[in-house]
C-alpha cells in the first residue's frame, strides 16, 4: 500500500518540480524522525494525547503557529506538496517542536486506515477551490470525505474548515447538512493564525469564512 490513490480523481494538481539538493538533503535527514510511515497509520490517535489532523497543510504556516502554542497536543500534517512538507520538517526542526509530524499521503488513502474515533480535531484550511463547475468533482470537501471525516473524530471533536471562495464555503454547508454526525457550530477564526496566502486574499477583497463543526455525542 502507499500514500496515492491509483485511479480515484484527485483533489490536487502534480505540478511540482523536484526538489532541489538542498531540500533533498533536508528531507534525507529529517524524514525517519517526523514523518509516520504508512504501517503506522492505524495507530493515529491510540496514546493518551489529543491528536490534531491538518489536512492539505500547504506550507504548513497555520500547522507550525498553532502546534507552537498547544503543547499538550499532537499535531499531524497530511499533504502531497512535497516542497510544502519538507518546509514543515524544517520548521519543525528550527523551532524544536516535540509535537508535529508529518504524512505524505493523498488523505483519501489516510483517513481510511484510521480507526473510528480516534481524532481529536481535524482542520481542513483553504482546500482548492477547483472554482470552474468542471472541477467541482475534484473538491475535496463533498459529503463522503466529511462521512470519512466524521469517523475518525471522537465524540465531541471538533472539524474546522476555511475557505475564501464563498460558493465552497456553500458547498461545504449543503454536503455537511446530509451528514448527521455533524452538527454546526458558531461561525468565526477562533485561534486560527492569519497567513501571508490569507493576507493576500483579503487585499483582493476575499474575506474567509471558518466553519466549525462538532461531532454528536460528546457532552453537553
Ligand atoms: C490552497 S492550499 C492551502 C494550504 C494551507 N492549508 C493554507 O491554509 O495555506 C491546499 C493544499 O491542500 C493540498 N491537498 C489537496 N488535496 C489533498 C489531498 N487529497 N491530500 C493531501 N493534501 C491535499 C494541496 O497540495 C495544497 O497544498
Amino acid at each position: 500500500m502507499n500514500g496515492f490513490p491509483a485511479r480515484e480523481i484527485r483533489s490536487y494538481a502534480r505540478r511540482e518540480r523536484p526538489l532541489g539538493d538542498a531540500a533533498k538533503a533536508a528531507r534525507e535527514r529529517l524524514w525517519g524522525r517526523l514523518a509516520i510511515a504508512d504501517h503506522e497509520w492505524h495507530r493515529l490517535g491510540e496514546g493518551s494525547r489529543e491528536v490534531v489532523l491538518d489536512i492539505g497543510f500547504g506550507d504548513g504556516e497555520s500547522l507550525l503557529t498553532l502546534a507552537a502554542g498547544d503543547s499538550a497536543r499532537d499535531y499531524v500534517g497530511v499533504e502531497v506538496y512535497r516542497a510544502g512538507l519538507v518546509k514543515v520538517l524544517r520548521g519543525i526542526e528550527q523551532a524544536g517542536l516535540a509535537n508535529v509530524r508529518v504524512i505524505e499521503a493523498d488523505v483519501q488513502v489516510l483517513l481510511r486506515q484510521i480507526p473510528d474515533g480516534r481524532i481529536g480535531a481535524v482542520q481542513v484550511f483553504f482546500p482548492d477551490p477547483w472554482p470552474k463547475t468542471r472541477h467541482h468533482k475534484r473538491r475535496l470537501v463533498q459529503s463522503p470525505f466529511l462521512r470519512e471525516v466524521a469517523r475518525i473524530l471522537r465524540p465531541g471533536g471538533v472539524l474546522h474548515m476555511a475557505t475564501d471562495w464563498a460558493p465552497y464555503a456553500d458547498a461545504m454547508l449543503e454536503a455537511a447538512s446530509s451528514v448527521p454526525a455533524l452538527t454546526l457550530g458558531e461561525e468565526g477564526r477562533g485561534a486560527r493564525p492569519w497567513t501571508r496566502f490569507e493576507r493576500r486574499g483579503l487585499r483582493l477583497g476575499q474575506a474567509a469564512r471558518d466553519l466549525r463543526f462538532t461531532k454528536r455525542g460528546g457532552a453537553t
